[in-house]
């Protein structure tokens, strides 16, 4: 006589759900398909196909623990085929064929490009970089520059004043005097650094702006070295054909004062808004170092003679890049910034 065994159907389910698993192609899933729930010979099909020959008390629970298994596998089956044919809905999705994320690279500020370059081109010229202080002394301030504080050009700066006999300098020059006061001659520096004035924030003033300084004191420094250099500063900088205009002015702290005019690099000097039809545009002032300012330094004024200039880079990167409102410069938006990327 013919003993049946009771098939134990957890078992083959789970062994069935572990080939599921394991499938790693649809056509590997369809042979699990067919091997567990095929038709003819599947062997979980073939369970249910042999209820009839278990002993009568066990066809019951054998076959719905049987219909429940082929569900679940059904079910773990269609799952996996899922998974297989749309490999994104299983796992984070993760597109190797996309462009990469553009990152944040920092760069220089545009009127730091305007500094660096310009302080280069000096160092050409046997100029080195100096700093000095941004709280600065009403003396070094204006004083030692040959400035009385009851003189228009004291006035004129609208000076932010700290204390009684202190100031946030309204301009580098009193870095000459600091450095005089340090160094023998001979002295040749530019001086880079933040001024401050009570000026309205409007297109053309900023209460706190960048200045370059220069000072070059010497024994024999001449107007001609005076004129060739700030002429060969500017062709340097703004281009080989560039000329140079030296306007009478007027400084304390220089005698001889000019202002120094440029052939406007917009138009080429046909004339355009940027240069009001001139041709001409102002970068600096400047001059021959006043004997004055030597006596307050200690330095032999019969022996030693020199220049010194004062310009201001925020204003020279407007008009180098075309940029209509100094306020810019100060948004921090990366959108403007980011186009001097370099
Ligand atoms: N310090 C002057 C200013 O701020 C510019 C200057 C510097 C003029 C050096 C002459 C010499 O206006």
């Amino acid at each position: 006589m013919e003993t049946e065994t009771r098939p134990d159907v957890d078992a083959l389910l789970s062994a069935a759900l572990s080939e599921v698993a394991a499938a790693v192609t649809v056509e590997e899933l369809e042979a699990v398909r067919v091997r567990w729930l095929g038709r003819k010979d599947g062997r979980l099909t073939a369970v249910l196909r042999g209820l009839g020959s278990l002993p009568v008390e066990d066809r019951g629970p054998i076959g719905a623990a049987a219909n429940r298994a082929k569900e679940a596998l059904a079910e773990a089956l269609e799952g996996r085929r899922g998974a297989l044919a749309h490999p994104g809905d299983a796992r984070p999705a993760i597109d190797l064929t996309l462009p990469g994320r553009r990152r944040w690279r920092g760069g220089p500020h545009p009127v730091t490009i305007v500094v660096d370059e310009i302080c280069d081109i000096f160092r050409g010229l046997g100029f080195t970089r100096a700093r000095g202080p941004e709280a600065e002394t009403v003396w070094h301030n204006f004083e030692a520059l040959n400035t009385p504080l009851d003189h228009p050009a004291a006035d004129e700066h609208d000076t932010i004043y700290l204390g009684p006999r202190t100031v946030l300098r309204s301009h580098t020059s009193p870095v000459q005097i600091r450095t005089m006061q340090a160094y023998e001659p001979p002295v040749r520096i530019v001086v880079p650094g933040m001024c401050y004035r009570r000026d309205p924030f409007d297109a053309s003033h900023a209460p706190a702006f960048e200045q370059i300084e220069g000072l070059a004191v010497d024994e024999g420094v001449t107007f001609v070295e005076f004129k060739w250099t700030l002429a060969e500063f500017a062709r340097r900088f703004f281009g080989a054909g560039t000329r140079t205009r030296f306007r009478p002015s007027y400084f304390p702290f220089t005698e001889p004062s000019a202002e120094v005019d440029v052939t406007c690099m917009i138009c080429d000097a046909a004339g355009c808004g940027a240069c009001k039809g001139t041709g001409w545009i102002e970068i600096m002032g400047a001059g021959m170092v006043d004997p004055a300012v030597f006596e307050h330094v200690g330095y032999d004024a019969e022996r030693y003679t020199g220049f010194a200039f004062g310009m201001g880079p925020a204003r020279i990167a407007m008009l180098r890049y075309g940029i209509p409102d100094i306020r810019m410069f100060y948004d921090s938006d990366v959108r403007f910034l980011g186009q001097f990327a370099r």
